[in-house]
């Protein structure tokens, strides 16, 4: 086993080496490099930290690369290309992450892997959903999703309700964006046309209790709805005005423990959903939570309908 340089002399390094010294075999480990010119020449519990150009001194696969730089790995590994170092077998990204949703359940990888077929969110992005509409099984009311699109999320969504008794109604012009805030948002109308109501009924043909209401969301809300109430909403319209209107028809409804879950609202191509969010929840008791993948949730405290 060829000894070890660590890249990356931060937290992230330290933390690897910690863990490498835990190992029932721990490895040798040569050296840190780092291109932070006060960490060089200094040392980690004896190892010492180079430059990075140190490892044009050493002949690539003599020693084995850790990098753990973070989100910075792609420009350390153009870095280490270019010297001659070889991806996987000379060097890795060894940045410690803790493990995913899917990794922890294996049983859900077919499910996200059908999903994605058919949703623009991000792995991440789908894990936090599904748990969070697991968790409003215990929370008076039906489900809702405004923004289906090809019904990516609305699918994830209907597999986790089967039993429940508890419907999903969904809600898009299923024909593109309607008219947007010209000066907050930067979709147009007509965004996210390709996609049709019947494509997404038979998507979710096999699930009980599934509503679709196409066109635009709040005039499609059905009569007698006054006094309904919800446990999981589901907003990812893209647009201010969209997500205002959400934030108007469904708080107001929610069960308390119910759960209110925004896509997009840290995200600069979707300006309008921070800005209704924010404005509308400044008004009331219950504030956004963000989370580290751009969504942002409301979870109601206490009835006020
Ligand atoms: C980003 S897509 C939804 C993505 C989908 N959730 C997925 O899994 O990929 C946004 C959708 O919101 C819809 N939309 C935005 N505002 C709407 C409104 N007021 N009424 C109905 N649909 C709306 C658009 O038509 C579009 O299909």
């Amino acid at each position: 086993m060829p000894p070890r340089i660590i890249y990356g002399a931060g937290c992230q390094g330290i933390s690897l080496f910690r863990q490498l010294e835990d190992d029932f075999e721990p490895p040798v480990i040569h050296c840190f490099v780092d291109s932070d010119p006060e960490k060089q020449g200094g040392s980690i519990n004896g190892v010492p930290v180079y430059a990075p150009d140190y490892l044009k001194t050493r002949i690539p696969g003599t020693y084995r690369v850790l990098v753990a730089v973070g989100s910075h790995y792609g420009q350390i590994r153009k870095y280490l290309e270019n010297l001659g170092w070889e991806e996987h077998n000379h060097f890795e990204d060894a940045s410690p992450r803790p493990m995913t949703y899917g990794e922890m359940n294996p049983d859900f990888i077919p499910l996200m892997n059908e999903v994605r077929r058919y949703s623009l969110l991000s792995r991440q992005r789908l894990e936090m959903l599904y748990q969070w509409a697991k968790n409003a099984h215990a929370v008076r009311g039906d489900i809702a999703e405004v923004g289906v699109y090809k019904g990516g999320t609305a699918l994830l969504m209907a597999s986790v309700l089967q039993g429940t008794g508890k419907e999903l109604h969904l809600f898009d012009t299923f024909s593109g964006m309607p008219h947007t805030t010209y000066d907050i948002d930067l979709h147009r109308p007509g965004d996210f046309s390709d996609t049709a109501t019947e494509e997404v009924a038979r998507l979710l043909s096999v699930f009980a209790g599934v509503r679709l209401y196409p066109g635009i969301f709040p005039d499609t809300v059905p009569k007698g709805w006054e006094t309904k109430v919800f446990s999981c909403v589901h907003v990812d319209v893209d647009i201010f005005s969209s997500a205002r209107d959400c934030c108007r028809f469904f708080y107001p409804r929610m069960s308390q423990g119910g759960i209110m879950i925004f896509d997009d609202y840290g995200f600069p191509s979707c300006p309008g959903i921070r800005q209704a969010v924010d404005e509308y929840f400044d008004t009331v008791h219950d504030k956004p939570v963000y989370l580290p993948t751009g969504q942002a949730l409301v979870i109601k405290s206490a009835a006020q309908f």
